[in-house]
């Protein structure tokens, strides 16, 4: 299949570029790169040994879409990563989520159904969940009211998407709903790149240890959970972005219309016991200290990714520990680029 991959020099896109071509299929990329580099394409290229076609695009321009989508008019499919992500970020600039995140999703459906491609696959997040009741959840739990803006753009891009499958019954659209993604490509030649201060869990756990951060502060170890720290459920980036692939080949052989997937292990790892499985597998010291709870944070979650498995074929393989090595390599890789 040819598939465009809007955000695709990004973390999760660029590691399912790489899987798409390992599985035989084509590749697009339409990217801003407000949020990532073309030296992406460098890893990508020296991974598959293939360069995919890349576009410094925004999604939210329809012209530039409409141009791309006519020189490639035999497209198959998107999988649509474009987008901003840093929750703290959309609690000060709103707006700006919400015309990147929804204007982007619009004009590309709306640039799909010009050209007839009618097969999406969008990055959603356990984010929709809010804060559920007891975990695992289920596609089942009900979504709740959005924590922040950033969460607010993920319902909204589902319920336009949900829209749009109703409004044209060739439509086919699958959420698949990210739990925690982490870690970088076996290589080590792709990964994270966090801009400034990390706002997630383990690229400030893999800072502190290659010395670029002094100390980790794991915020709360007073929530209901065994030793006190948050719970969530943390995939490798590489078992997520197969999913990606599963779900095409799905959407091939059953009727058009919504779906949506959990894409998590299963597993709930707690904040510390990734410490401390990080710390006893690679030997690095990562100084911590406690400190107070961050403000919208929930205690506990993680998934029950069985409906995946049922119908996508798809289920996560790697264990913990590779994940974290994996994350440790591709902070050794660019600590020693900025060299
Ligand atoms: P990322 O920031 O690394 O990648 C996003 C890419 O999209 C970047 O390369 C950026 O330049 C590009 N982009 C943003 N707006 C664009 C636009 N208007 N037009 C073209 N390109 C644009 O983020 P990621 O972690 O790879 O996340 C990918 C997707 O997965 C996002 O939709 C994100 O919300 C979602 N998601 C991520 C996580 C996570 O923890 N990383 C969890 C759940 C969902
Ligand atoms: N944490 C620390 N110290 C840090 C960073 C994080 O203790 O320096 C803790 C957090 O308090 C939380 C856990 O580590 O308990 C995980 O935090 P992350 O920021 O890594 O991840 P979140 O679960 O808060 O959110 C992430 C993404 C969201 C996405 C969500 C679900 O940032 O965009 O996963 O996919 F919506």
């Amino acid at each position: 299949m040819e598939i465009l991959v809007t955000g695709g020099t990004g973390y999760i896109g660029s590691h399912t570029v790489v899987e798409l071509l390992q599985a035989g299929h084509s590749v697009v990329i339409a990217d801003n790169l407000c949020h990532s580099d073309r030296s992406v394409l460098d890893g990508i290229r020296a991974i598959t040994g293939q360069i995919p076609v890349f576009y410094e695009t925004d999604c939210c321009d329809r012209a530039a879409l409409d141009r791309l989508f006519q020189r490639h008019p035999k497209l198959d499919a998107v999988i649509h990563f474009a987008a901003l992500k840093a929750v703290n970020e959309s609690e000060l600039l709103p707006l700006a989520y919400y015309a990147n995140n929804l204007g982007a999703l619009v004009t590309l459906l709306q640039a799909m159904q010009a050209h007839r491609v009618n097969q999406i696959v969008f990055s959603s997040s356990c984010t929709v969940y809010g804060t559920p009741g007891n975990p695992p959840v289920t596609e089942q739990s009900p979504i709740q009211p959005a924590t922040s803006p950033y969460g607010a753009t993920k319902q909204m891009c589902e319920r336009i998407l949900q829209d749009a499958v109703h409004a044209d019954p060739s439509l086919s659209a699958t959420a698949l709903r990210y739990f925690n993604p982490i870690g970088a490509h076996e290589s080590g030649l792709i990964g994270e790149k966090p801009q400034g201060v990390p706002q997630n869990l383990l690229p400030y756990v893999t800072e502190t240890a290659a010395g670029i951060r002094r100390e980790l502060r794991i915020f709360g170890n007073d929530y209901p959970t065994p030793d006190g720290t948050c719970i969530r459920d943390f995939i490798h980036v590489s078992d997520l972005a197969r999913a990606h692939v599963c779900a095409l080949e799905h959407m091939r052989h059953v009727p058009a219309g919504w779906r949506t997937y959990n894409i998590g292990t299963g597993r709930g790892t707690s904040v510390r016991e990734l410490v401390d499985t990080f710390i006893r597998t690679t030997g690095a010291s990562v100084p911590f200290r406690y400190e107070a709870r961050r403000p919208g944070d929930i205690g506990q979650i993680w998934a029950d990714p069985s409906l995946a498995e049922r119908e996508l074929g798809w289920k996560s393989v790697k264990t913990l520990e590779e994940t974290l090595l994996s994350a440790w390599r591709w902070q050794q890789h660019i600590t020693n680029l900025e060299k």
